[in-house]
């Protein structure tokens, strides 16, 4: 089996990196990130069969530039270089990389690229397609045993590589879509130059994290989960499950910012498994500390540690040490969005926002899903054999109705929302649309216009509903849903729903808007 079978990625800090090792694992092949500065011999004894290096926002003459042990290079193993990984290789390995300062050489965005198909990394390729470049340097000289292998109209070192040591550098990124032939790229590296089997499954996954995770919590060790209900945490439960059994403690926080009914029905979902679940009801709590915050980033703020407090406090009701985790269902866009190394902070994802002393008084957080997008965690959930049901619910955000309620929250508002909100699904759901939409939902705006309802004047607040496709939710397409239903939807919520005489459609896609609105 595939467990030797295994590809290192070496993070140099670029934005969608994770891109990289989700390629690898599409084709089948495990994959692990590590850092840059990962030692040496750590990488050696992990044997893997490829290494790649990631792009990175650094120029290699800056002297923080990340690099890497030189030895790296006497592995016998296959290296590809991205980006920054290309130039680093090219550097490291005598050849000389140049700003282009006023050079045509630098280039950004879809690029015609031309390629020499005799290269193992691009057999199959048309010698013609478009790539997606972004960079500043260029190689200005090849390393010795080098040959080039693409070149643009502006740049002529597109592609570099040494068939013969297995080293091949792509100035452009091949992980991103825009890349027309990236994913074959990807197959060449890893079937021809790595001989991979590709025949790791989300089973192997299974396996391999049941393994760590017992490894890690030991024999006694006990779990406190932060469990949203959501798919995320669901499939992180089962997970656990399997990995210590009754040693797992569910808890769920009703934050009193959950959809309609959603407290209730979690907790009769959950009932039904076999594991130790408990719900807090924590409205007033949260309310609290919410009145009058009208900062998206600030409610996060107080939304994230709040859990962090409920979850302490019920650790010390179950009498969950020290010496035991604290588990959290986060997936890779949560994050990247909350700012991972150098990359922006979008908005800091819930379980992101935990205070200090309450992972203090933990021994670790446990993130087992951390390196996933959605898709996978959903294919992982299958394999732990949940139902459709829990594994394709649209996913709802940890801070839930707080961040889809722009401005100061109140009770009343989350009322109104949660009726509104409960409306668009019920019809979304009875014409069968739901099927095709990733995500939708409705959020109460802050802004109140005239209108006129029987032969009175109104005031009242404009309710936004926004429906997505999306696969990983990185990024997103707003949905074409037919006028019928959001006529049907918009009768409905003003007719039934006090204080909203006015509904829009939100029709931008992620980016530049991003899913929810906050
Ligand atoms: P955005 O709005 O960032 O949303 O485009 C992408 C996906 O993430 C969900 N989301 C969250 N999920 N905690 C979560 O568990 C959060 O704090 C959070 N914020 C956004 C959002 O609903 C969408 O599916």
């Amino acid at each position: 089996m595939t467990q030797q079978e295994k590809i290192i990625v070496l993070d140099f800090g670029g934005q969608y990196n994770q891109l990289i090792a989700r390629r690898v694992r599409e084709h089948n092949v495990y994959c692990e990130m590590l850092p840059f500065d990962t030692p040496l011999e750590t990488i050696k004894k992990a044997e893997p069969i490829g290494i790649i290096f990631t792009g990175g926002p650094n120029s290699v003459y800056d002297p923080s530039a990340p690099t890497v042990d030189t030895g790296i290079f006497e592995l016998g193993v296959p290296i590809l270089g991205i980006c920054y990984g290309c130039q680093l290789m090219a550097h490291l390995l005598g050849g000389c990389v140049s700003p282009a300062e006023n050079a045509s050489a630098r280039e950004y965005g879809k690029t015609d690229t031309v390629f020499d198909t005799g290269c193992r990394l691009f057999a199959g390729l048309p010698e013609h397609s478009v790539v997606w470049m972004s960079h500043s340097d260029y190689m200005s000289k090849l390393p010795s045993g080098f040959s080039l292998t693409a070149r643009s109209a502006n740049c002529p070192n597109v592609a570099i590589a040494d068939e013969k040591r297995g080293f091949y550098g792509v100035q452009f990124h091949p992980e991103v879509n825009h890349t027309e032939y990236g994913q074959k790229i990807f197959d060449n590296f890893l079937k021809l130059i790595c001989n991979a089997g590709c025949d790791w499954t989300m089973e192997d996954f299974l396996k391999t994290s049941v393994e760590k995770l017992q490894k890690q919590i030991g024999e006694k060790g006990r779990v406190l989960l932060a469990l949203s209900g959501g798919v995320d945490s669901s499939v992180l439960a089962a997970l656990l499950g399997q990995a210590i059994g009754n040693r797992l403690t569910c808890v769920f926080v009703d934050h009193g910012l959950m959809r309609k009914n959603e407290g209730d029905e979690i907790e009769a979902a959950f009932s039904k498994w076999d594991i130790n679940f408990i719900r807090v009801n924590a409205e007033d709590q949260f309310l609290g500390k919410l009145a009058g915050v009208r900062d998206p980033q600030e409610k996060r703020r107080i939304i994230g540690a709040e859990f962090g407090y409920v979850f302490r406090a019920e650790a010390d009701r179950f009498g969950i040490t020290n010496q035991d985790y604290l588990a959290q269902g986060t997936i890779y866009p949560d994050v990247i969005e909350s700012g991972k190394g150098g990359a922006d902070v979008i908005k800091s994802h819930h379980n992101r926002l935990l205070p200090p002393e309450v992972i203090a008084r933990f021994k670790g957080v446990l993130e087992p899903l951390d390196l996933l997008f959605k898709d996978e965690v959903r294919a992982l959930g299958r394999e732990l054999g949940l139902s459709e049901s829990v594994v394709m619910r649209q996913p709802f955000p940890g801070p839930g109705l707080a961040i889809r309620i722009i401005g100061e929250i109140t009770k009343e508002k989350a009322d109104l929302l949660r009726e509104a909100d409960y409306i668009m699904r019920e019809e979304i759901a009875k014409c069968g649309e739901d099927k095709n939409l990733s995500q939708y939902f409705a959020v109460l705006t802050d802004l109140r216009s005239v209108g006129v309802m029987g032969d009175s004047r109104t005031y009242d607040y404009t309710l936004a509903l926004r429906a997505v496709s999306t696969e990983d939710f990185m990024t997103a397409k707003w949905a074409r849903i037919p006028y019928e239903l959001l006529d049907r939807i918009s009768t409905r919520i003003v007719n039934e729903v006090r204080g909203v005489n006015r509904i829009v459609y939100d029709i931008t896609s992620k980016p530049p808007a991003t899913v929810e609105w906050e």
